[in-house]
């Protein structure tokens, strides 16, 4: 969408043209920015230009309003005097001419008053001598305010705004959101949302009323109108709780669908769901993208992380959209990438949402150690975490919590008025479902399931902690060294959460054929999202050489000394009565991992015993089944103790 201002000089082209932008969100561009700098040099001499000096000008002026229509439009401020200029700047198709004029005095008056303009007022004769008045466009008379001008200005972009590239469906926090960014990012955007009388109503219009100002965003409360509304192939954002809502949903849309729209679901559906809808819709022609968002609702504005998979043919229609309102990582790049097929998307997310559990829990151990084991009050807390944040240790989830530690209400820590019962939606749950369906060790991510579920229980807490007399104890010893041990162990319960969420991803992968790209995938996750942090940068670089992390070698020196700090930790803390859940999982689970010969053989020989399940002697290089008949070999041990 390209809006161009015309005008003479003082007829307050530059104060519409950022009043506009302001309010649109479109980039504002000064076509005088844009002369070369002989023209410069022979205006601020007052010398007229002429039609030959202004060519080359104008004809970068076009090829700029080509590029700016790409990029999803701009507002361009410029005199355009004679329709043969405004001929050259016809470069798209689609302008929307604003055409400012006022009386001489006014102008005189306003150019009198401009300071360090290189255009002095005697030129303004010359300039409304050279003025041909346009039959077509938007006439605005500059003694209204520029506050009123802009405003019908937007009205008109709007009712001239194309239909819509992507509609959203469901005015959620998250939906609304990433209206907003898409709109903001010069995308055509339909909303609509279900209308339910005393509850629902008008949720899609009233959201587009409300924010008039940006004309690309258009509301909806009814579902067929909505879908006439958007482009072929319609591109069909659904944002709406996971679950049944989203076969109903389906159910609703697909008379209107045709063969090759595509519908995306944003929301933490479960992947195995995904997978299924995805065939399901494949069976009618139908592409389906499931995809993670995360980044909640700033992300979801400003820039999400975007994990989309599925359809890949539909990936790349969705990807200049998508890429343009995801976040971007360090090297500029958007944060979105093509995940894997069916509901590998989905997968993704789950798996993002369970370090994201883990990253939480590690972090809310942590303050507790210190706050109430190491006896620090909450701004001291604070401080250290963003020394460790300084040090190398930052992380989005760090960041946010040293802020909690510090934000106040009425001169009290909102953190210590927040009922300790701590909820979720499912994404936790089913990571650990799937994780135990390929048959890999989740116990950091399900010990922190099992802490929400612990601490949901207040009422019975609360009583037994009466009855056992249970109270933390604070720590003995050097605060410093303390310090450094809890640093150090935290470090590395991060390290063996993620190795816990990419190794599922790794047998998930394997198992179901996806392929997918860890590396890519630490990638998106680098920014907008909830588990961006330095660590997931590393994990750019680390997995573009081992699909592990603990088998990463340059790593194994510092697991190795982290983890004696670790063991240390758990112990203090869990002899002083805190509860260390992740922490001690994590401890285990590396052990458990690390280990050569472990106490398994006793499992072995109890299931053969009591079961004949048969076992393997590690002495055996063909590695048969072997079974013992254990109570034979009972009673003739008696029978040789009995002898002697
Ligand atoms: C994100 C989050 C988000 C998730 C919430 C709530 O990436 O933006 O993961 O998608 O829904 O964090 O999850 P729980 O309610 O299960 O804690």
């Amino acid at each position: 969408m390209i809006c161009i201002v015309t005008g003479v000089s003082g007829s307050g082209k530059t104060t519409i043209g950022t009043l506009l932008s302001k309010k649109t969100h479109l980039p504002f561009f000064d076509a005088d920015d844009f002369h070369p700098g002989t023209n410069v040099e022979k205006m601020s001499q007052g010398i007229p230009l002429t039609d030959h000096d202004r060519m080359p000008w104008l004809q970068h002026l076009a090829n700029k309003i080509q590029d700016w229509e790409k990029s999803g439009g701009a507002i361009l401020a410029c005199s355009a005097l004679k329709e043969t200029y405004r001929q050259i700047l016809h470069a798209v198709p689609d302008i929307l001419w604003v055409h400012l004029q006022g009386e001489r005095p006014i102008l005189e008056e306003r150019l009198k008053k401009r300071q360090n303009h290189y255009m002095p007022p005697g030129l303004l004769n010359s300039q409304i001598d050279a003025w041909e008045q346009p039959d077509y466009g938007l006439h605005l008379d500059i003694k209204d305010t520029p506050e009123s001008m802009v405003n019908i200005i937007i009205e008109k972009l709007r009712l001239k705004s194309p239909n819509s590239h992507i509609g959203i469906i469901g005015m959620g926090v998250m939906g609304k959101s990433l209206a907003l960014n898409m709109a903001e990012n010069g995308i055509p955007i339909a909303v609509y949302n279900r209308f339910v009388v005393g509850k629902e109503e008008h949720i899609a219009t009233g959201f587009a009323a409300t924010n008039k100002h940006f004309p690309l965003l258009k509301g909806f409360d009814e579902l067929a109108l909505f879908v006439q509304n958007l482009e072929s192939p319609k591109k069909i954002l659904l944002m709406i709780p996971a679950g049944e809502a989203i076969d109903h949903q389906i159910g609703d849309l697909l008379p209107f669908l045709q063969k090759g729209d595509i519908l995306i679901d944003g929301g933490n559906s479960f992947f195995e769901d995904s997978s299924k809808r995805y065939d399901y819709l494949a069976s009618k022609g139908i592409h389906f993208l499931p995809m993670g968002v995360s980044g909640g609702e700033e992300g979801a504005r400003k820039g999400p992380s975007l994990m989309p998979g599925g359809n890949a043919e539909a990936y790349e229609l969705l990807f200049p959209y998508l890429q343009k309102i995801a976040a971007k990582d360090k090297n500029g790049k958007a944060c979105v990438t093509y995940v894997g097929p069916q509901g590998a998307g989905h997968f993704i997310k789950m798996v993002h949402n369970s370090i994201e559990y883990g990253e939480m829990q590690v972090i809310a151990e942590t303050v507790h150690l210190l706050r109430y084991g190491m006896k620090l009050s909450a701004v001291e807390v604070a401080k250290i975490l963003r020394n460790w944040i300084a040090e190398g240790l930052s992380s989005y989830l760090l960041e946010i919590t040293a802020d909690i530690l510090e934000i106040q209400e009425n001169e009290e820590l909102i953190l210590d008025k927040i009922l300790d019962k701590a909820g979720q939606k499912g994404t936790g749950n089913w990571s650990i479902s799937t994780a135990l369906k390929y048959n890999t060790p989740y116990s950091p991510l399900f010990e922190a399931v099992t802490a929400r579920q612990l601490s949901a229980n207040k009422e019975e807490r609360t009583q037994l902690s009466k009855e056992y007399s249970h109270r933390f104890r604070a720590f003995a010893g050097d605060k410093v060294l303390l310090l450094d041990h809890l640093k150090n162990a935290f470090r590395l319960v991060r390290i063996i959460n993620h190795e816990t969420g990419f190794d599922l991803m790794h047998k998930v992968s394997s198992s179901l054929h996806w392929n997918l790209n860890f590396s890519e995938i630490a990638r998106i996750w680098t920014n907008g999202c909830i588990i961006r942090s330095k660590l997931m940068e590393d994990l750019v670089a680390i997995f573009q050489e081992n699909p592990s992390i603990i088998h990463h070698k340059p790593l194994v020196g510092k697991i190795k000394e982290w983890k004696s700090d670790l063991a240390y930790l758990i112990g203090l803390g869990l002899s002083h009565d805190f509860a260390l859940p992740v922490m001690s999982a994590s401890l285990n689970y590396l052990l458990g991992r690390i280990i050569e010969a472990s106490s398994a053989n006793m499992i072995q020989a109890q299931r053969d015993y009591f079961g004949a399940h048969t076992y393997i002697r590690n002495d055996d290089p063909k590695g048969l089944a072997k079974h013992t008949d254990w109570l034979l070999l009972k009673e003739k041990h008696q029978n040789k103790d009995n002898a002697l």
